[in-house]
């Protein structure tokens, strides 16, 4: 009993040390500029409440620099990031370094070992800060490490004295630093890893990059406004590739950006896998990689396939589902901001294998900063589709200043969806063709001013077929689409209205 007693002290007093440790990392709160190579449109410079870092990389005989922010989001294992840790002159194909004063990363360029030598060479940078970081990092492993372990042996101890189960840290903590990244493991297994209890914000970048490097193109799925979508591969699985053009750099920064906002991985929201840019001297590629999804967009499908009641319910529910996460604010250090898609579109949007659907293309979105109570990026007004802009956006009469109006002209973007898809609901072999909203008002690719007239001035709406009134669940369908294009964008549902009233109209149809 003696023994368990003092393994309690032993362990509260690691404890301890183990937060006051960390808490001499978390007391910086003032941002940290940094180069940045990869923002034109910010004079090259980014700010971070993390590190400033410098690495480089050969791939395929090409040496490719980058100079960026590391966010403590991006941290992994957030107490010592990977990323701070591949030093200089040890790999000979990845190397990266951080620093901690305003833009001392803009002359790093960490060396790779080369490829003849197989001693060390030493750490080459005009910057000392660079040496004393590394060192710094040593300590943040050594020591959490050394204090884990004493933890563990502690709670092995206990555990061992008093047969209970004692699971109090979680395994990874004991990863070791310079474990070669990518060894057998799935994407899957990797985010799992990364996003377990920690807010999930995607893979670290390094990681990123070594996938990217490693899929293969298999054939052009599909090309939108800001690049190609391709089919690649990456050890046997399926990944969707996302290609822009240099020209469009900062739509690929801003799409990878909210990809990787805290706490956004969700059922009904696409799945990031990673962002790299390819930089061979002349030509720069910017590659997005998510989740593969074999049956396409929902306007793919729709055209194609037909569903029944329940799939319909099922579908739109997945679709609302997602949008409320997105517009949900969560408070809390793992929390999430308010998002607003700005795009919404059935092309926008993926379907899985088993009809449930995935929200994608967020490169338009707008998060919600509550602290200033604005927008985190500058407003272009009128932005997105024209046949899905709600009329308050068509009129430019939105009220920008107030996050809600994004959220409700994403709710009347949601209510022509859920038309596109009420209409290929087959009821006795009975269903619609498929057709997008407005089809017979305005022609293909509409300009602004015939929008307008249909959607402002005659106050048109896509029309409810009667024999949706003899089907409950078309009904409920039309009921909930007419209370999301009100003209009025104050009176629409929220989208965690409409989710709740689809679900429950769904719990009510599996109870019969
Ligand atoms: N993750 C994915 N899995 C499977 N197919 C995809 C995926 N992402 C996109 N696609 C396919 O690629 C097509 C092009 O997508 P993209 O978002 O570039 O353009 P778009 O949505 O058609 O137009 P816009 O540029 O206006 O968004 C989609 O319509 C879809 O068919
Ligand atoms: C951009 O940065 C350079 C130095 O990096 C500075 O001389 C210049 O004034 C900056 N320009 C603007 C518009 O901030
Ligand atoms: C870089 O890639 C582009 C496009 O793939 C190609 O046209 C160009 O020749 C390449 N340049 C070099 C230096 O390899
Ligand atoms: C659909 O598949 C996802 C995983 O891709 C799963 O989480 C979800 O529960 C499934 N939904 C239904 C209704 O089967
Ligand atoms: C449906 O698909 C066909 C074949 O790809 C295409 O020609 C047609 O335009 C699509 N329908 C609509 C409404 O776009
Ligand atoms: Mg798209």
């Amino acid at each position: 009993m003696r023994g368990v007693r003092d393994g309690g002290m032993a362990s509260l007093l690691a404890l301890a040390l183990l937060c006051l440790f960390y808490a001499s990392y978390s007391v910086n709160g003032v941002l940290l500029k940094c180069f940045c190579d990869i923002c034109p449109g910010d004079n090259y410079t980014c700010e971070t409440d993390g590190y400033c870092f410098a690495s480089t990389s050969l791939e395929n005989g090409v040496i490719t620099y980058a100079r960026r922010c590391l966010d403590r989001r991006n941290w992994m294992p957030p107490e010592a990031p990977h990323f701070c840790n591949t030093k200089p002159g040890i790999y000979r194909s990845q190397a990266s370094i951080c620093c901690d004063k305003d833009l001392c990363n803009q002359n790093l360029y960490p060396v790779l070992l080369s490829p003849d030598t197989s001693e060390l060479s030493s750490v080459s940078s005009d910057d000392d800060d660079a040496t004393w970081v590394t060192w710094k990092m040593a300590l943040t492993i050594a020591l959490p490490i050394c204090a884990i372990c004493v933890i563990v042996m502690v709670i092995y101890h206990i555990h061992m004295t008093k047969k209970r189960p004692a699971r109090h840290f979680p395994d990874d903590s004991l990863e070791a630093p310079d474990r070669p990244i990518l060894g057998g493991v799935t994407i899957r297994d990797m985010l799992e890893m990364t996003t377990s209890g920690s807010g999930s914000v995607g893979l670290p970048l390094l990681v990123q990059r070594s996938i990217a490097r490693q899929i293969q193109l298999v054939e052009t799925i599909g090309k939108g406004r800001f690049g190609e979508v391709w089919r690649g591969r990456w050890r046997g699985e399926n990944v969707a590739v996302k290609i822009f053009s240099s020209r469009e750099e900062r739509s690929w920064f801003r799409e990878a950006e909210i990809y990787q906002t805290v706490m956004l991985r969700h059922d009904n929201i696409l799945g990031f896998i990673a962002a790299d840019n390819k930089d061979n001297g002349t030509w720069t590629q910017l590659w997005l990689i998510t989740d593969y999804h074999e049956k396409g967009s929902l306007f793919d499908y729709l055209n194609r396939s037909t569903v029944d009641t329940n799939g319909m319910i099922r579908m739109a529910l997945s679709i609302a589902t997602g949008l409320a996460h997105l517009h949900m604010e969560i408070v809390g250090t793992q929390g999430k901001p308010a998002i607003a898609h700005r795009d919404l579109k059935s092309k926008n949007i993926l379907v899985k294998t088993n009809g449930t659907c995935a929200i994608g293309d967020l490169g338009l979105a707008v998060r919600h900063d509550v602290i200033t109570d604005t927008v985190d990026i500058q407003l272009n007004n009128r932005v997105g589709t024209k046949r899905y802009m709600a009329p308050e956006v068509l009129e430019e009469t939105i009220n920008m200043n107030h996050f809600d109006s994004f959220k409700r002209a994403d709710v009347y973007a949601l209510g022509l969806i859920l038309w596109e898809i009420a209409r290929r609901c087959n009821v006795g072999g009975i269903h619609d063709e498929y057709q997008l909203p407005f089809y017979d008002l305005v022609p293909s690719d509409p300009t602004i001013e015939e929008m307008r007239k249909v959607v402002c001035m005659d106050r048109q709406r896509p029309s409810i077929p009667n024999r949706w009134q003899s089907i409950e669940a078309l009904q409920v369908m039309s009921k909930v689409m007419k209370e999301c294009w009100y003209h009025n964008a104050a009176a629409r549902l929220t989208a965690l209205r409409i989710k709740k009233s689809l679900a429950n109209y769904g719990a009510m149809e599996d109870l019969k």
